[in-house]
């Protein structure tokens, strides 16, 4: 997927190249830090608050300052998109870490965290979003604090192999059979034409697009019901569907080689995406 050339280094703009960090880096020795994946529509953000306000929740909770305020890191990133002239559908990728020191897992003293982002193009997945499609089930191994967009990603990264490695998209996370997301998105179960996901707990990652989903419910007149749900549930679902701003709202249709309802993508799933594509100014549709 091409990369644009221009990045954001701490909070100036450098060629990517000039991008370089000593081996003495925490993120990369301990992945202590945090990150944000950020959806662009026609060279245009989707969500960016949304995404901003996550990552300073993210930094609080393992208190880490950042070298921003709000206001300056929007404005950096909108910048980013402008020095590279980007147009089209993309991410940007945001990354913020405890920086450099010599290896010692004690907090270093007036190190500055290491900042940066870098934007890319990423077409809409169509027929993933039109056909819907498959996942497997994993039991959730992570950590009680899934809530922190953490660079911490080793548990999801072996699921989503092993999803791949299944022919399936997606990895379901559950604990003692109850559902709490996947490996890179949050899940949600229709049944009698109401939506159940898992309550936004520190067990789960607060999803920018989850938190449309409950508005979109709510326009719709659908009961948008945070009581979870169980891999039991699943086999009697009607509907069964993902979100994250990578793969926006996307059915699943099948469950570890089990059909879901009727193995198509449900009604409210389909409304739901109508939803999403208006609220994300999308122009060209085919879903
Ligand atoms: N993943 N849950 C997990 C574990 C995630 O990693 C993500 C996002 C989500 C959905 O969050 P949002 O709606 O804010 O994108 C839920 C991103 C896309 C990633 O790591 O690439």
């Amino acid at each position: 997927m091409f990369v644009y050339p221009i990045v954001l280094s701490q909070t100036k703009f450098t060629h990517r190249d000039n991008l370089r960090y000593p081996f003495e880096e925490r993120g990369l020795q301990f992945g202590d830090g945090i990150y944000e994946v950020i959806r662009i529509y026609n060279g245009t953000y989707y969500l960016l608050e949304e995404h901003i306000d996550r990552l300073f929740r993210s930094a609080k909770a393992i208190k880490l300052e950042l070298p921003f305020t709000k206001d300056e890191i929007t404005n950096l990133l909108l910048e980013l998109l402008k020095r590279n002239k980007m147009t089209s559908d993309g991410k940007t990728y945001l990354q913020a870490t405890r920086g450099s020191a010599p290896r010692d897992h004690v907090f270093p003293v007036n190190v500055e965290s290491n900042i940066y982002a870098y934007t890319q193009d990423l077409p809409r997945k169509h027929d993933n979003l039109e056909k819907g499609v498959s996942a497997i089930t994993r039991h959730d191994s992570r950590w009680d604090y899934c809530y922190i967009k953490s660079l911490n990603l080793l548990p999801n990264v072996l699921a989503k192999q092993e999803a791949k490695e299944n022919g399936c998209y997606e990895a379901i996370f559950h604990k003692d059979g109850q559902v709490t997301e996947c490996s890179s998105s949050n899940v949600y179960l229709v049944k009698d034409g109401k939506i159940h996901t898992h309550p936004a707990t520190s067990g789960i990652l607060h999803g920018c697009v989850r938190m449309q989903v409950e508005k979109f419910a709510a326009d719709l007149s659908i009961p948008f019901v945070e009581n979870g749900f169980s891999l039991d549930d699943i086999t009697t679902a009607d509907e069964l569907f993902l979100s994250s701003s990578t793969s926006e709202i996307m059915p699943i249709v099948s469950v570890d080689g089990t059909s879901v309802g009727n193995g198509k993508p449900g009604d409210v799933t389909q409304k739901l995406q109508e939803c999403y594509e208006k609220d994300a100014n999308i122009i060209t549709h085919t879903v």
